[in-house]
């Protein structure tokens, strides 16, 4: 790059107070420098969408990088988190083939399209009750009236656990994802009450799955405590990974995705009409736009198992390489004026949802979820408008969230 900026900057200055804007910096790296090594993070980001779309069906690249924790904690702290460690290493993301395979194999039992479609009326009925709450007039946050608890709330009926269990599930849930989306040095602090939530989290999918072994019911856990292939099963430690996992991926990131797409909509009021007057023609365009435009995965991180040359670049053994998925969704290489929102672009072939053998497994679940919200604000809340100007995105590296949604309902 022609100036220092990702040279000499630290980290905050890099990272985190660009994270309101990334496109500007992912434009400079994509044209100048797409496969950059980012000294204060030490470790490469590559922003072009045809690298991206190579790499991530590249099996030099491995996805198990739960060294990373290891390294980063002092030996007696290792000691202690031991079984965190474990249970982080078990997570279908963190994976490589023969593990990833014979996992994703037993998932896709459980988590089938059929099953997904037979979701579609009680989030509908999710959907309409959320927004019934929606009163005009009223100050409303969309984001945590609405965006927030829709994918919670399936998630935790897919999964079976209690209604009165769910908010202290989702703080354990997020005291483990503090730990595993930490980086550095920051990584120590969050990983002693990590494992606390996880060790609570454990005690209560004991109980969830003896009662589905006792007697299933018509849910993933069920079919995850059943699902079977070649003669195997998902162990108990492998099961407990599993739904801490698809928790983790399934809830914040619909969040997100449906909370920007309507961002979209109202600072795009040209869109929103064109959706408002044929939603049966635009709504799916809508959804693919909004994953497209604020992808709300921004990186897949994989790290090389031997040298990689990428685009003339030299990519030791064992270093990290983040795809930055957000940018190789803004790349003009495949999507032309790609900082312009079209619901009608296409094609419009987004790596939102990544790609290759760790390909999104609730990109289904996801779509579906922000088709049913896209269409019923249109025909329910078709005068929305944003409250304010004043919009912030989290300083989080791997998620693009809005910390807040604030809209005007009028009559
Ligand atoms: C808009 C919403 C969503 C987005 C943008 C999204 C994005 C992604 C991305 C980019 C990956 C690949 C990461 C990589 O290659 O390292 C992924 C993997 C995954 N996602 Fe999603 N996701 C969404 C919703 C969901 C939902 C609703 C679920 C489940 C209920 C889910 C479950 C998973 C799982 C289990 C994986 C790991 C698959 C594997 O490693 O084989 N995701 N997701």
């Amino acid at each position: 790059m022609s100036d220092s900026i990702t040279e000499n900057a630290d980290y905050r200055a890099f990272c985190e107070e660009r994270l309101q804007d990334p496109y500007p910096l992912f434009a400079r790296l994509r044209a100048d420098d797409p496969v950059h090594w980012c000294a204060p993070m030490k470790l490469w980001l590559v922003t072009r969408y045809d690298l991206c779309l190579t790499a991530l069906k590249d099996e030099r690249f491995s996805s198990d990088r739960t060294d990373m924790y290891v390294q980063a904690l002092p030996p007696d702290l290792k000691a202690r988190v031991q079984p965190l460690l474990d249970h982080v290493a078990k997570w279908i993301q963190l994976t490589d083939e023969p593990d990833h395979t014979r996992l994703r194999k037993l998932v896709n039992l459980a988590f089938t399209p059929k099953m997904i479609r037979q979701l579609m009326p009680r989030i509908q009925g999710l959907v309409d009750a959320l927004l019934d709450e929606v009163r005009p007039g009223e100050p409303c946050d969309l984001i945590s009236q609405f965006c927030q608890p829709l994918p919670a709330t399936v998630i935790c009926e897919m999964l079976g656990i209690p209604l009165a269990e769910r908010d202290r599930f989702r703080e354990l849930v997020e005291g483990i994802m503090h730990f595993s989306t930490a980086g550095g040095p920051k990584l120590k602090h969050h990983a002693e009450h990590a494992q606390e939530c996880l060790r609570e989290v454990i005690v209560l999918f004991e109980r969830l799955v003896s009662e589905r072994r006792r007697e299933p019911r018509d849910d993933l856990l069920s079919a995850l405590v059943t699902a079977e292939a070649d003669g195997e099963k998902l162990s108990n430690d492998e099961l407990y990974a599993m739904c801490v996992f698809v928790f983790l991926a399934g809830h914040e990131t619909t969040t997100n995705g449906i909370a920007s797409g309507v961002m979209a909509l109202l600072t795009h009021p040209a869109q929103f009409a064109k959706l408002k007057a044929d939603v049966g023609a635009h709504v799916r365009g809508t959804v693919e736009e909004a994953l497209r435009f604020e992808s709300p995965v921004t990186r897949a991180v994989r790290k090389a198992r031997e040298e990689i040359v990428l685009e003339g670049k030299t990519i030791a053994p064992g270093q990290l390489v983040v795809f930055l998925l957000g940018a190789a969704d803004r790349d003009p290489a495949v999507f032309p004026e790609p900082d312009v929102f079209d619901i009608t672009r296409s094609p419009n072939k987004h790596l939102a949802f990544g790609f290759g053998a760790h390909f999104c497994l609730g990109a289904v679940l996801a779509r579906m979820e922000m088709e049913i919200a896209f269409r019923a604000i249109v025909r329910r809340l078709p005068q929305l408008q944003l409250a304010t100007t004043d919009l912030a995105w989290k300083p989080t590296m791997g998620i693009r969230a809005l910390t807040r949604l604030p809209v005007r309902v009028t009559a």
